[in-house]
């Protein structure tokens, strides 16, 4: 009986990384109860599973809660390779169509004409403004050659967790991020042509393991260039978010990566202003809106804090919300957050969670 309440609460415990309750992924091999004693037999998906602690003390939190119990002894082992093994086949076969063209994630790819923007510092800070709100959010930077979304977030030197074919990516502020600085050493430049940026995004597609999310974000490189038209074709369902500054001058080419987008078939669903004020000129935003027919969801006023916030890694979302910059991010994300949840609202008869 009790054991069934000590079972009951690991229910609760979840995988951070896969993000599914540990009972379901077979993580917990055995429980007994000897009076106020219980034991959890736990094997970990691999060895040295960087996502271990939080489990533990997880598990630890929920099975001191169930009454009757006040000990606990936690064994920790390892999957074997054939549950290892199964364990991916059961991954595999439950998001086949996740990204796909009936995948009920939404998926937000964020673009530009011009560098330098503040793509990445808007999609960083959206994400973990979305994950704040209790969605769950993936992140890919799709900006192979200049990737920058590791830094603004603070896991610069974090790794995927390789299960078995599939990667576990890192959790930052909530959000999984999945970026190719995770797999190349810091000074590498990489430089690779159409072919194989276009296997890496479809890899970070298929083998990287972002749970059911949410909301998944793209962080795209400038332009209109081969990463643009491989997510175009990858993820023609995708919605784009298009970033520009003030000047009138950066309106024609954000109007342009809007236009090549919805040659992929993508819905340009709205423009955002960043650096707005009185610096840069006026009118950017509501030029190329009113020629891609969209509104303007945001303007985000120029902010040291979002800037520094960028340089350390610690988003201004997180860490000051009351800065300007982050109560515009933190407004179009409860923009974008409500339309998803009606979404999000119709999927749970299909897979209640
Ligand atoms: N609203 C803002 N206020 C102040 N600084 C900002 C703002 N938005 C972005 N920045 C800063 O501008 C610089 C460029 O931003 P970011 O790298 O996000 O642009 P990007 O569009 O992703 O660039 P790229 O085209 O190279 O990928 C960064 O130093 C960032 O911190
Ligand atoms: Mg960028």
């Amino acid at each position: 009986m009790t054991s069934d309440a000590v079972r009951a609460a690991l229910a609760h415990v979840v995988d951070p990384e896969i993000r599914r309750p540990i009972t379901e992924l077979d993580m917990v091999r055995a429980v007994t109860v000897d009076g106020s004693r219980a034991t959890v037999d736990l094997r970990l998906t691999i060895i040295g599973c960087p996502a271990a602690e939080t489990i533990e003390r997880d598990i630890r939190a929920a099975v001191l809660t169930v009454p009757g119990i006040d000990e606990l002894d936690l064994v920790v082992g390892v999957m074997t390779v054939p549950e290892r093994e199964a364990l991916v086949a059961r991954l595999r076969g439950t998001r086949t169509t996740q990204f796909g063209p009936d995948t009920l994630t939404k998926i937000y790819a964020v673009t530009s004409g011009k560098g330098g923007v503040g793509k990445s510092t808007l999609t960083a800070n959206l994400a973990v403004a979305l994950a704040a709100t209790g969605l769950k959010v993936g992140l890919i930077d799709a900006d192979v050659f200049g990737f920058s979304i590791p830094g603004i977030l603070g896991i610069v030197g974090e790794k995927p967790t390789k299960v078995g074919d599939l990667m576990m990516p890192p959790v930052a502020h909530g959000v999984s991020v999945i970026s190719i600085g995770m797999f190349v050493d810091g000074s590498t430049a990489v430089s690779w042509r159409g072919p194989l940026l276009h296997r890496t995004i479809q890899q970070f597609l298929t083998d990287v393991w972002f749970g059911d999310l949410d909301v998944l974000l793209l962080d795209l490189p400038p332009g209109t260039g081969d990463v643009a038209i491989s997510i175009g074709q990858l993820l023609p369902h995708a919605e784009v978010l298009v970033v520009t500054t003030p000047q009138p001058a950066a309106a024609d080419v954000a109007e342009r990566s809007g236009l090549v987008a919805r040659q992929t078939g993508q819905t340009v669903i709205g423009v955002i202003e960043n650096m707005t004020g009185e610096l840069f000129g006026s009118g950017g935003g509501d030029a190329v809106a009113a020629r891609l027919d969209v509104p303007v969801l945001a303007r985000i006023p120029l902010s040291v804090g979002l800037r520094e916030g960028g340089d350390t890694g610690t988003p201004v979302v997180f860490a000051d919300p009351s800065d300007p910059a982050a109560v515009a991010i933190l407004s179009l994300a409860a923009t974008l957050a409500a339309r998803t949840r009606d979404l999000a609202g119709r999927k749970l008869p299909i897979s209640p969670r």
